[in-house]
């Protein structure tokens, strides 16, 4: 089971596994994404048994909060679920009252259900080193996933490991420095789109993703649309919503500017 709109990769792995996917919406209330917890209780099977859960969210922008993931882990122990948590924007939070809270973190017993992932890819830009990790704290848990991890995920090598330990020893001013950067170019897609007409998005709490809705543009391809104007958004049809785009605002400001004057300028001319 997981929840959409989601990262592409959460619809794929299942198939790829030979699993069957349970994706049940994400809902949106009061212009703020939440959980639909009858909707996923209607849509459990017996066979359901693991929850891909991605916290912060890739897309909708959300960093789940302490009721949201006490309610999310009730619902794994009622219905005896493992969770794969993918937590690999945790480092990216961008409301500053705000603090990542892993679901493991709840309690115990929803700790022994969960696989954490983790990595310094995204905060520190470091994909191509290819250093992940999984946080599991059931011994069983822990040895099934090894197993089956065999084979398929590469080990990790020397320059991604020193590169991890860096980041995560040596380089918490430059998170810093980046976060008010994100943070910035956040209020400025925010303020852009708050005026853009056709279009609308939700605050973005945490990642540098911002989840637009574009089907006041009623056009059916609203990518080739932006992409025709000089600008790459992520097709929302591979989230599992069609009609919608992803804005990545992580980049200069110069370059975002350009963008989001051109989405502008597509948006006006479209709706004319
Ligand atoms: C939620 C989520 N998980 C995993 C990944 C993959 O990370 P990596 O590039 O480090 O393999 C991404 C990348 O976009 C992501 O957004």
């Amino acid at each position: 089971m997981t929840a959409t709109p989601v990262y592409p990769p959460f619809l794929s792995a299942p198939r790829l596994s030979a699993r069957n996917l349970v994706a049940v919406p994400l809902r949106l209330a009061g212009n703020r994404w939440g959980w639909d917890f009858a909707a996923m209780q209607a849509a459990l099977t017996p066979a359901t048994r693991l929850l891909l859960l991605c916290h912060p969210h890739n897309p909708v922008g959300r960093a789940w909060d302490k009721a949201e993931l006490t309610e999310l882990a009730a619902f794994c122990k009622r219905h005896d679920l493992v969770v794969c948590s993918d937590e690999i924007h945790c480092d990216l939070i961008l409301d500053a009252d705000r603090q990542h809270l892993p679901l493991a973190g709840i309690d115990a017993d929803i700790a022994r259900r969960c696989i954490t992932l983790m990595a310094p890819s995204k905060t520190f830009n470091i994909p191509g080193l290819g250093c992940a990790f999984a946080v599991i704290a059931d011994a069983e848990l822990r040895q099934r996933f090894c197993a089956e991890m065999r084979g398929i995920v590469p080990d990790v090598n020397v320059l991604g490991l020193s590169a991890a330990e860096a980041a995560y020893r040596d380089c918490a001013d430059w998170r810093a420095a980046l976060l008010d950067a994100l943070r910035s170019n956040r209020e400025r897609v925010q303020a852009a789109l708050a005026v853009m007409p056709g279009l609308r998005m939700t605050h973005v709490e945490a990642t540098y993703l911002a989840w637009i809705d574009a089907r006041g543009l009623g056009v059916e391809h609203p990518e080739k649309l932006f992409e025709a104007a000089g600008v790459g958004l992520s097709r929302g049809s591979d989230f599992g919503f069609q009609g919608w785009v992803r804005l990545n605002f992580g980049c200069p400001r110069a370059t975002l500017e350009a963008a989001l004057e051109r989405m502008s300028v597509a948006c006006c001319e479209t709706l004319r």
